[in-house]
């Protein structure tokens, strides 16, 4: 499939589906705490994107069994909400979301605290979390899809983290998954040239540990090989001629 130039009008509804979802991690943010259960995240999850009228993009998506995706600690993706699954104190959690507004896409995920974490997993979620505004400083026209990826490793690389390169980001649209696929690490080629009007999900996982990352007998699950903490930070971006336009984040 060819990479996608949006319209305009294509581009509004995508703004309006990354301002809700911006929303939805917002409150999400504020629900977690010690003592509830990654289904409760869940079950917020879908209550918070459907008051605002979309369809939750990842419920049903190949099978996945749910809205958002809660992955504690050295799970690095995919974690399937469950009930007997109770957030303690010092535990991180990412949580990935999307939402469908009027037939377009939006992706983002945050990582969050729960409750009082080490001083460990307070970097990690930093370095993640800015490794992809290094990435997006080569998110602009005339710049080439692999300087992204390129950039984001050196980042987390120089802070002593690796990036998982099982997973990768991709263009989004009216799919949730469109080409290209963008991964968090060197690439030999430079990559396609982008061009405005563009829309990517950048989203770097980075492990305090190596890079492997190994599935769960559930299917879904990704964890890190050797059990280091994994964060997750991803945004939807539209590509403009000058600053891209992160369109799941407000302001
Ligand atoms: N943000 C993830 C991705 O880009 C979400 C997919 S999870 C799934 O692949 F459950 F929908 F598969
Ligand atoms: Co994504």
């Amino acid at each position: 499939m060819a990479v996608t130039i949006k319209s305009e009008k294509e581009i509004e509804l995508m703004r309006e589906a990354g301002r809700i979802l911006a929303i939805v991690h917002e409150e999400l943010r504020d629900f977690i705490r010690p003592g509830i259960s990654t289904l409760d995240v869940d079950k917020k999850g879908y209550d918070i994107i459907k008051k605002f009228g979309c369809t939750p993009s990842f419920l049903h998506y190949n099978g996945y069994p749910a809205s958002i995706c809660t992955s504690v600690n050295d799970e690095v993706v995919h974690g399937i909400p469950d009930k007997h699954r109770i957030l303690q104190d010092g535990d991180i959690i990412s949580l990935d979301a999307g939402v469908i507004y009027k037939g377009y896409q939006s992706d983002a995920a945050r990582t969050w605290a729960v409750g009082e974490v080490s001083k460990e997993a307070k970097r990690l979620m930093e370095v993640t979390e800015q490794s992809f505004y290094e990435g997006i400083k080569y998110a602009k026209a005339g710049c080439h899809l692999y300087e992204i990826s390129a950039a984001i490793e050196d980042y987390v690389v120089a802070h002593g983290y690796s990036c998982v390169r099982d997973l990768v980001g991709h263009g989004i649209g009216k799919e949730l998954h469109e080409d290209p696929q963008i991964p968090n690490f060197h690439q030999k080629r430079r990559g396609l040239r982008l061009q405005p009007g563009m829309t990517l999900a950048i989203e770097p996982m980075v492990n305090i540990g190596k890079y492997d990352v190994c599935w769960l007998d559930d299917d879904w699950t990704v964890v890190t090989e050797d059990g280091t903490l994994s964060a997750h930070y991803e945004n939807t971006v539209l590509i403009t001629e000058g600053e891209p336009e992160i369109l799941s984040l407000r302001n």
